[in-house]
């Protein structure tokens, strides 16, 4: 039988409810792996996200994701527009991706009101901004928005947001690539976030069951015939 891939998982959470999941999977796992889940549960971090504009290289795309998750992200936003569908390169990703939740928005506008409805304070990213990384304020959600590798961030996108930043740079370079300014601004702001919840992670309760379920689920073969057999 196929072991149950990433995407399968949440219509079954769906279909059979988060705790029959649980239920159903659990005993089929080392406790060790259960700790390591657990830990990984404890230092996630939903109030720190990242929105990627219209991106055009899928390796960008890729490492920007890795990274983000690596820091601990829960979710990643992308801004699809004309370039088409955000594809993240497997190579690269190296399975990141089946632990951080991307988002897919048409317009930077429908990405913005999503955002804000959540409490997100918008920043966007531009070479040059006068407030630098070290001044934002990170007493509120905070997503950071990054622009494409030839335009940068869109006028629109700009006009979004509450802010604009930047990382100061000092050679003759006139911008860092796309992926290394994403590992810049979340590693300091994961870190100031983090000193600012006194946490490694914030998740909510029912998000952290969620995920818990979904990431015990994860590679089980034959979930659903597991969880048939558990629940009748
Ligand atoms: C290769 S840069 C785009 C360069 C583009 N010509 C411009 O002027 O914005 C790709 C993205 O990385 C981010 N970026 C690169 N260097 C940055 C810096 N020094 N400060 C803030 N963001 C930067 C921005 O999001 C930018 O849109």
């Amino acid at each position: 039988m196929p072991r149950v891939k990433r995407h399968d998982v949440d219509p079954l959470i769906e279909e059979f409810g988060v705790q029959a999941v649980l239920d159903a999977v659990t005993p089929l796992l080392a406790e060790s792996r259960v700790q390591t889940l657990e830990a990984g549960l404890d230092r996630k971090l939903s109030s720190l996200t990242v929105v990627l504009e219209n991106l055009y290289d899928p390796h960008n795309g890729a490492a920007a994701v890795r990274s983000s998750e690596a820091f601990g992200l829960c979710d990643l936003h992308t801004v699809d527009g004309e370039t088409g569908t955000f594809s993240v390169a497997p190579d690269v990703s190296v399975g990141a991706h089946k632990w951080i939740d991307l988002h897919t928005h048409k317009s930077a506008e429908e990405c913005a009101s999503a955002l804000r409805a959540q409490g997100f304070v918008l920043c966007a990213t531009v070479p040059g901004a006068p407030m630098e990384l070290e001044d934002i304020p990170v007493d509120k959600p905070l997503a950071i928005w990054f622009g494409n590798e030839r335009d940068g961030l869109s006028n629109e996108a700009q006009a979004l947001c509450d802010h604009r930043v930047s990382i100061a740079m000092y050679g003759f370079s006139q911008s860092f690539n796309l992926s290394v300014s994403v590992a810049m601004f979340v590693h300091r702001l994961a870190a100031k976030r983090r000193a600012v919840l006194g946490a490694d992670g914030d998740l909510s309760a029912s998000r952290r069951e969620h995920l818990r379920a979904r990431w015990r689920a994860l590679g089980i073969r034959g979930l659903r015939d597991v969880l048939e057999r558990s629940v009748s």
